[in-house]
């Protein structure tokens, strides 16, 4: 059981650099399967979730090694099986990717079904229907996906939803395929343009990642190769709402406010002044953040489900007042508790939450809820009088390599504490 300990209230100054993106390198993960090759991943962060999904290849005969601190080569020539185990999967929601993948390159897959997460629900229907609309017959009874798929067939798929995931699985199902598939209404986020980056560096015809329409020529032989992920555009989120909760100069080094665009326009409009070029993003904010418009999450390019928990926690203490609306996913207020032991001032009904701001926040003990809702409760902390304790940090480390190690390098007083 480890704590995190922060000591708030006093301004940040420093800079960092942000680690590889969780959401890319997890589907690029389940893509090297199809490569039959070796692979040298580079600005590959170290998270819970990337060992998870580690632990998934090397089930199904894969060897992983860690090369340097950021460098992991995967080999899958030596794969052996289609089946993920029940633990595996329990381990890791996001492990449903892993079907396409292990699909195209064996004809079958079996894995269990991802059921729930703390988020809410998390169905797979969109995954499952766009699966068989490729030709697999796929039998879910039981908890358990059972697929098969002798020959899969390349033709247009219509996502009802842009869901990430449901992309992402199409594509990686496509590049098995005979054929073209064309993906309608796909998911834009940048994590699948870094997906069409990693295959296409793999010998991949993919084409359209970033639009609404992805096109995937199957059938082509992939081969090894060496990949940098992208930044994660949510680590740098956390940083600059930190930033923004506890005042501050901060430059997050390799941070593409590109990718960003919709968090930093409320961070202005709250105060903040934000430049950015190739190498990164600084930010600089002083005193209490001004009220903002409403803020309503929704697919990329519209604001980031991921980013809803952490900018609330940075305008707890803003003049006048905030609301938010989240429409991504059914439980996402969890964190709400738990920031008002600090002494927020938040009332929720339905899907959205009307933040009122308080002059003070004070140090509490805290819970995590989830992975967001933990890395909220960190960036609240760093604006509340005295020492916040934060624990079941677990769901911090699916996602962030190390967030103390981090806010630190900022100039926040925080530590860990291993119990
Ligand atoms: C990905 C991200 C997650 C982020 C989310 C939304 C990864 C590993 N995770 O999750 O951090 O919060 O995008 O930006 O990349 N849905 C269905 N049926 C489906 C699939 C999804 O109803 O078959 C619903 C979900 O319940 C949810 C919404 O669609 O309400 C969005 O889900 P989706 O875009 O698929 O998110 P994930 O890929 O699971």
């Amino acid at each position: 059981m480890s704590q995190l300990i922060i000591r708030g209230g006093s301004r940040l100054e420093g800079e960092t650099e942000i680690q590889g993106a969780k959401n890319s390198v997890l589907p690029i993960l389940a893509a090297t399967l199809l490569t039959a090759g070796q692979v040298e991943l580079r600005g590959c962060p170290r998270l819970r979730d990337v060992d998870a999904s580690v632990r998934i290849l090397e089930g199904l005969g894969c060897t992983a090694r860690w090369e340097g601190p950021d460098t992991l080569t995967v080999d899958t020539r030596s794969l052996e099986g289609c089946a993920v185990s029940e633990a595996l999967m329990r381990e890791m929601r996001s492990s449903a990717i892993f079907l396409g993948a292990i699909l195209a390159r064996c004809g079958q897959a079996e894995l269990s079904y991802p059921g729930g997460c703390e988020l809410g629900p998390r169905p797979i229907d969109l995954h499952l229907s766009g699966l068989r609309d490729l030709g697999a017959e796929i039998d879910d009874a039981g908890g358990v996906l059972h697929c098969k798929a002798l020959r899969l067939r390349g033709r247009e798929v219509v996502l009802s939803f842009p869901s990430v995931g449901a992309t992402e699985n199409l594509m990686l199902a496509a590049c098995g395929a005979s054929g073209v598939t064309t993906i309608a209404n796909a998911a834009r986020e940048p994590e699948i343009v870094d997906l069409q980056g990693f295959l296409t560096a793999c010998g991949a015809r993919v084409s359209g990642a970033g639009t609404s329409t992805v096109s995937v020529e199957g059938g082509r032989t992939l081969h090894g190769c060496t990949y940098t992920v992208m930044p994660d555009r949510i680590a740098a989120a956390t940083y600059l709402c930190a930033a923004a909760s506890a005042g501050g100069e901060i430059f997050l080094r390799r941070a593409r406010e590109e990718h960003l665009s919709t968090v930093t326009a409320v961070l202005r409009e709250a105060g903040c002044a934000i430049r950015s070029d190739e190498e990164g993003v600084a930010c600089a904010c002083r005193g209490r953040p001004a009220a903002v418009r409403p803020v309503r999450t929704a697919p990329y390019p519209g604001f980031p489900t991921d980013a809803q928990a952490i900018l609330m926690a940075a305008l707890l203490r803003c003049r006048g007042a905030a609301v938010f609306e989240e429409n991504m996913f059914e439980n996402r207020y969890r964190h709400v508790d738990e920031l008002a032991r600090m002494g927020a001032n938040i009332r929720v009904s339905g899907r959205a939450a009307v933040v009122t701001g308080v002059e003070r926040l004070h140090g509490a003990p805290v819970r995590c809820t989830d992975l967001r809702g933990g890395a909220a409760l960190c960036v609240a902390a760093l604006a509340a009088e005295g020492e916040t304790e934060v624990s079941e940090t677990g769901h911090i480390d699916r996602g962030y390599e190390d967030i103390a190690r981090d806010l630190r390098a900022l100039g926040a007083e925080a530590r860990r504490l291993e119990r």
